[in-house]
């Protein structure tokens, strides 16, 4: 991968159209590993083709599932059985991608086999600790890096015991790990958390026939997965990605006169919080078609340009829209008033210290705003800030969409270093922005 390669986004006029997101990077990921542990053919329709996913799909492939896309865009993925992944030959690498790595290493911890992992450099600082403890307790082991970080190797249990685990942070990948690790351990495995983070892996290892049974006890809400079910294949239908839709979203609510129609978005109820929020700010956002597709919920969404106001926004709903955070502190920016973000601690683990990224990029913008251990407050004063700014994305795809839609109601164009972080998870962005009359190059 090239890096240092700029993009800019200048002023433009309203947005206005129909835009297929790509499908969403946190269910496209289960459905090639969850595949790859089932019995039979999975067939995945609308599978998002980025960098991160396609780093899934060659590990899934070197632990010897059978992988190949058809000319119709549809995947196929043919599986080894639960316990039936063969050591790879090679080091697998996660490129940028930590739920990749994370949930991977859930399996692999109760595969008797040696695996080695690496990933870019941005991969390589994040914290893997949070994953290997527990899967220590199970009887993996695991030798990272100092700082437990990657490249890593994982040898797994070949008797791994069940646990009861209680996250110490709200992390889906986490949780995720153990569960996927509890798959191939017999007896039955729990994870408790105090709050509730996205539920992709207990919606879809039911969807492949599991037992997970979820309770709220005085201790958080418990999830346990019976250990050693027949996962069957099944097909999977990749919803868009909410994530990837907050950005032409945020795009169209702060360009006067812009309306947009983004069909098919995955509106999980613990993904959704950043259309809750920019809904209390004043956004013109409704949603048709409400319905369910394979298990998950969907509508498509349809975004008109609004006046937006600056808010409180509770540490309880980080976990629904934790990626959300940079361009909902965009959106902030063209706001009445100051926006306040609680519990935002784990940005600073995530592809880049999202924390500090932000506050670095709004200061180059002109925007106001304070940057706290783990909070964040901007203020806006319901017009467009000075923009102008040559934003540093330490390689964080999301640093780099959300500063590019700043560029487009600036007063002046923005330029972000190393766009091509973009392919991690939404590859075509800037045409398809451009289609709608963003001015991106
Ligand atoms: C993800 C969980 C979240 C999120 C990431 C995808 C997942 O990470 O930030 O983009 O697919 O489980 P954490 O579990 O670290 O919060």
């Amino acid at each position: 991968m090239t890096r240092h390669s700029s993009l800019s986004s200048t002023p433009c006029g309203s947005l206005k159209g129909t835009f297929k997101v790509p499908g969403d990077k946190s269910i496209s990921h289960r459905s090639l590993m969850f595949g790859a542990l089932a019995v039979g053919e999975t067939r995945v329709f609308g599978m998002l083709e980025g960098e991160d996913v396609l780093a899934t799909a060659k590990a899934m492939a070197a632990l010897g599932a059978k992988i190949h896309r058809d000319d119709d865009g549809v995947w196929h993925v043919e599986g080894r059985g639960i316990g039936g992944l063969c050591e790879p030959e090679d080091v697998l690498d996660m490129g940028n991608s930590g739920t990749s790595a994370r949930l991977l290493m859930g399996i692999l911890g109760s595969h008797p086999i040696t695996t080695f992992m690496t990933g870019d450099a941005s991969l390589r600082k994040r914290p893997m600790g949070r994953v290997a403890d527990p899967l220590a307790e199970m009887g993996a082991q695991v030798s990272c890096r100092s700082g437990q970080r990657l490249p890593l190797m994982v040898r797994g249990a070949a008797t791994p015991m069940p646990i009861r685990y209680k996250l110490p942070m709200a992390s889906a990948q986490v949780k995720s790990c153990i569960l996927l690790a509890g798959l191939n351990t017999p007896g039955e495995t729990t994870v408790i958390e105090t709050e509730h983070t996205r539920d992709h892996t207990e919606l879809m290892l039911r969807h492949f026939g599991a037992e997970v049974r979820v309770v709220q006890t005085k201790e958080g809400r418990e999830t346990t997965i019976v250990g050693q079910p027949e996962l069957v294949a099944a097909d999977v239908l990749v919803p868009s990605d909410p994530s990837s839709a907050a950005f032409p979203t945020v795009a169209a609510l702060i360009n006067p006169g812009s309306e947009l129609r983004l069909p098919g978005i995955g509106m999980n109820p613990h993904r959704n919080g950043i259309y809750i929020t920019l809904k209390e700010m004043g956004a013109d956002i409704t949603l048709e078609n409400e319905r369910t597709e394979a298990g998950e919920p969907v509508a498509d969404l349809v975004i008109r340009a609004s006046k937006l106001k600056g808010i409180s926004v509770p540490a309880e709903r980080a976990p629904s829209m934790i990626d959300e955070y940079p361009i909902l502190a965009v959106a902030a920016a063209f706001a009445e008033g100051k926006t306040v973000m609680h519990g935002l601690g784990e940005l600073r683990v995530k592809e880049s210290d999202r924390l500090s990224a932000v506050a670095n990029g709004l200061k180059a913008c002109g925007v106001t705003c304070e940057e706290g251990e783990d909070f964040l407050i901007v203020e806006g004063n319901g017009s467009a800030p000075l923009g102008g700014g040559t934003i540093t994305t330490h390689f964080d795809h999301r640093i780099a969409m959300s500063f590019l839609v700043m560029g487009m109601a600036a007063q002046q164009k923005v330029t972000v270093l190393d766009a091509e972080a973009i392919d991690t998870s939404f590859p075509g962005f800037a045409t398809l922005m451009n289609g709608l009359g963003a001015g991106i190059s």
